[in-house]
């Protein structure tokens, strides 16, 4: 997959990205967010990316103007939907590059992508209750609120955090082009 955007490009992960991908990757306000362990070293983070890479289900944002590879988004192939074809929606970027409308820019060409390129019948995404920025970025890209899931999950620190779910089927998106 490659998509190409105003000021970003949304493309296959690749071995190389480790670099870049380690610049961020250990940080306290990044992995925690969505879920996942800060990764402090090198080793790790080359696992990491080489599992995704193996996967397919793990997208790179690239910064054109840097040709940096700033942040990833996930297209899992699960949801709490039980739908034939439901894709679930995660992303995290390197938090030097946040507020620029950069995830906002990645996530509508995805959703663009999997509605006019693929057979998903509904996109899903979730943000921890409290994590208003990825909230902001999914109210932005004109996902429905569906409602929060208490007690939702229990984090590799212990915490169990509430999540609210969002979510968008190909009608909601052919409406949504019509306005825009
Ligand atoms: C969530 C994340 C991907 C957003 O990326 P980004 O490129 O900064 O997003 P955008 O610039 O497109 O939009 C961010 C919005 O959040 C808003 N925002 C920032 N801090 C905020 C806060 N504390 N409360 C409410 N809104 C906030 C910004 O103002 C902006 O909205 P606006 O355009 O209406 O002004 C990034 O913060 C991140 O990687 N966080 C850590 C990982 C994570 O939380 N992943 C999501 C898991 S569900």
């Amino acid at each position: 997959m490659r998509l190409n955007g105003e000021r970003i490009i949304v493309r296959d992960l690749e071995l190389t990205d480790v670099d870049d991908y380690f610049l961020y990757c250990g940080s306290q306000n990044v992995g925690p967010m969505a879920g996942w362990k800060p990764i402090k070293d090198y080793e790790t983070a080359k696992r990491v990316i080489a599992g995704q890479v193996l996967q397919k289900d793990v997208f790179a944002i690239v910064l054109k103007s840097e040709s940096k590879m700033i942040g990833t988004l996930s297209l899992y192939n699960y949801g709490i939907r039980k739908y034939r074809y439901v894709k679930q929606l995660g992303f995290s970027m390197n938090e030097e590059y946040w507020n620029n409308g950069y995830m906002t820019e990645a996530v509508k060409l995805v959703i663009n992508y999997v509605f006019t390129n693929t057979d998903c019948e509904v996109l899903e995404v979730g943000h921890h209750s409290d994590n208003y920025k990825s909230k902001r970025v999914i109210e932005k890209c004109g996902f429905i609120y569906d409602g929060r899931f208490c007690k939702y999950k229990k984090l590799y620190d212990g915490r169990v955090v509430d999540a609210d779910f969002y979510s968008m089927t190909k009608d909601d998106f052919e409406r949504m082009k019509k306005y825009e």
